[in-house]
């Protein structure tokens, strides 16, 4: 089974349920003498089933997750797969980004990126700079197509006017729980400028895929469906929303390729997004500031 894709208005199309690699290899760090052989045969066993979209960043284990994920996707054909990076908040110089982005490719064994994001908007260098080395980077090939993460309107605004490209996506912290892309009004600017909202974290590292909120559990009866993956398919039910998970359990791999590929009533996505129980209006950790 494929996983369906999104496509925006001005052409740009990503697979709906991508692959995240956070905590592959370890956090920030990486951890020596970590036993991969986990993080590879969960790569293989999502292309398996279909999978073929990955997210991963220079500042994941140090670059040690690009490193996984370039080798457990060694021999795979390039041109069907999905791979988004992100450069360093404390990259964003111009030469900088220019330096991280090569330094990613060479860690994945790849020779460009679908898709490049901003990890963090920077408060001291200018976003102009910054944009600067993503069009030369684009102009080069060495990227397809520029995103940003953790962006508030003003500064989705700055970036867009800083940049001969479109930017078409914006990565942020948003499921059941956590809804700060609502009430700061991203989600709304997103959809209505032909922006892509990618949902990190959707089943808020394994809290939304247990049994035990009322309105889930109804939810899991009536569509025959495991609390993961109402927390998905709600998601990606929503105009401009898909979403990005992570798993190296080949079952919950399997749960999450069945999050998608069947269709949640409005009513039922409006239901869910009025009356889950939990709401909160900022993001535990980071903050579109
Ligand atoms: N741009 C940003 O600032 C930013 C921030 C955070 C994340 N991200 C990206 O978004 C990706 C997804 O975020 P996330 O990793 O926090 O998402 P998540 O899918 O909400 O959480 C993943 C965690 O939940 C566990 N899990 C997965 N499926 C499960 C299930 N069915 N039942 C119970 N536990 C389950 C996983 O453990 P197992 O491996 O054991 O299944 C893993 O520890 C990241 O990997 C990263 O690539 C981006």
């Amino acid at each position: 089974m494929q996983i369906p894709t999104k496509k925006l208005i001005n052409g740009f199309e990503i697979p709906v349920l991508g692959f995240g690699t956070w905590e592959m290899g370890g956090k920030y760090e990486r951890i020596e003498n970590y036993d991969e052989s986990g993080d590879i045969a969960a790569i293989r066993k999502i292309i398996e089933l279909g999978g073929s979209c990955f997210d991963t960043a220079e500042k994941y284990a140090k670059g040690y997750s690009e490193e996984i994920l370039g080798k457990a996707l060694k021999g795979y054909d390039r041109k069907k797969l999905f791979i988004t990076s992100k450069v360093d908040v404390l990259h964003m110089k111009y030469d900088d980004v220019i330096n991280s982005c090569k330094q990613s490719l060479a860690r994945l064994q790849m020779d460009y990126l679908d898709l490049y994001l901003l990890h963090f908007p920077s408060l001291n260098i200018p976003i102009e700079e910054t944009m600067k080395a993503m069009d030369y980077l684009k102009e080069q090939g060495l990227i397809k197509n520029i995103g940003v993460c953790n962006f508030n309107i003003e500064r989705l605004k700055e970036a867009q006017s800083k940049t001969k490209n479109k930017i078409v996506l914006n990565q942020v912290h948003y499921n059941l729980i956590f809804r700060e892309p609502v009430f700061a009004g991203v989600l709304e600017y997103c959809q209505n400028n032909d922006i892509f909202l990618e949902a990190w974290r959707p089943i808020q590292q394994g809290s939304l895929a247990n049994r035990g909120i009322e309105i889930l559990d109804k939810m899991c009866e009536k569509y025959n469906k495991k609390p993961s993956q109402i927390a998905i398919n709600w998601l990606i039910s929503q105009k401009n929303v898909i979403t990005l998970t992570k798993s190296s359990n080949p079952l919950h791999i399997e749960d999450a390729i069945n999050s998608v590929s069947w269709d949640m009533t409005e009513e039922d996505v409006d239901l869910l997004g009025k009356d889950f129980p939990i709401q909160l209006d900022r993001s535990n950790a980071v903050q579109l500031k």
